[in-house]
């Protein structure tokens, strides 16, 4: 692999706004402030649990609270950042009036992984603000993906990695722990249309709606079915992780609708995870949809609202949503 030895603060102002490329730097200087901590571990006092519990009624765990701590106090001092949401926080937090941008943030993708050593990440996403001199509201946030102006995530894995996309192809980049830089290493990622590999928790397979469970049962049937070959199955059950393997090698990512937990769409966040993560594997030429539409196109109702997600490579994306579509069902069930 060639490695451009292009800084990101060098590649922001060639490639995006002062406004964008200052957030982007926020975020990555926060980055690597969390990426710290999660080095020192246990040594740093960061494991268990914080005692509290996000909107979700999720247990927040010490340092899903302090990075969110981290990237709120940051952000929220950037002159460009008219207001910030947190997955942790039930609110969204106005920030400065002048300001022209939206920020949305999951300060800890993933953040069970963190006792037991595993990969967890931070996404991200950018929205235009449109009411300069007022205060923000939840409600400038409710724009549907598509008018996300940039978005991405940073992967604290075995290496520390940010991808990042502006609209215009999908940039990865890895840290230098030396120079504690975040140097280019990839102009343009792109995921291949077909896979061999799909990654859901399998475990939910009985609250699976009928095109889903098809689906799933043709790929483990493998090439003594419909297929004619065999798939390998991945869960990291942190979907940052999930995510970031389809963009090095492939693969589809599921997390559909299913009827567990009465009265919730979905397990994940449309304005935390699905949309940033739509962005970024759109642009790397893969697809995305809650199995029936383009995520990207759906008109938020609020800030912490959930959504089935199917995303990777376009043509098993393409299927599964034709397996909808034939079953004439939305991607909550409901007969059409
Ligand atoms: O948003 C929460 C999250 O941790 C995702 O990152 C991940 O894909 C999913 O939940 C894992 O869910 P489960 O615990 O059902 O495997």
């Amino acid at each position: 692999m060639t490695i451009f030895a292009q800084n990101l603060d060098q590649y922001l102002k060639e490639h995006t706004s002062p406004e964008i490329a200052s957030t982007v730097m926020t975020l990555a200087d926060s980055s690597i402030a969390i990426r710290d901590l999660l080095n020192k571990g246990v040594l740093a006092g960061i494991h268990g649990e914080a005692g509290g519990q996000n909107i979700q009624g999720e247990t927040q765990k010490k340092l899903d609270v302090i990075s969110n701590d981290l990237l709120l106090n940051a952000l929220t001092q950037n002159s460009n950042c008219a207001a910030v949401a947190s997955e942790e926080l039930d609110d969204i937090s106005p920030a400065n009036q002048d300001g022209t941008l939206l920020v949305t943030f999951d300060p800890l993708d993933g953040s069970s992984n963190i006792d037991i050593n595993m990969t967890v990440g931070t996404i991200f996403s950018i929205l235009p603000y449109h009411h300069q001199g007022q205060v923000a509201t939840e409600t400038d946030f409710l724009q549907a993906g598509k008018h996300q102006l940039a978005s991405g995530y940073f992967i604290y894995g075995t290496s520390t990695m940010l991808a990042l996309t502006f609209g215009a192809g999908v940039s990865m980049f890895s840290l230098d722990p030396a120079s504690r830089q975040y140097v280019l290493i990839n102009e343009r990622i792109t995921i291949s249309q077909q896979t061999a590999e799909y990654a859901i928790n399998a475990s939910n397979r009985r609250y699976w709606l009928a095109p889903l469970a098809q689906y799933i049962e043709e790929l483990a049937q493998g090439d003594t079915g419909v297929r004619n070959k065999d798939y390998n199955m991945r869960w990291v059950a942190a979907m940052i992780a999930d995510v970031h393997r389809i963009l090095v090698r492939g693969g589809v990512f599921m997390y559909p609708f299913d009827t567990k937990i009465a009265g919730k769409a979905g397990k994940l966040r449309l304005m935390y995870e699905a949309n940033p993560m739509s962005f970024i594997i759109e642009q790397a030429g893969g697809a995305s949809t809650d199995g029936v539409q383009r995520i990207m196109d759906i008109e938020p109702t609020g800030i912490h609202q959930r959504i089935p997600v199917v995303l990777g490579a376009k043509q098993e994306v393409e299927y599964i949503k034709s397996l909808h579509d034939q079953a004439g069902i939305l991607a909550n069930g409901e007969k059409i």
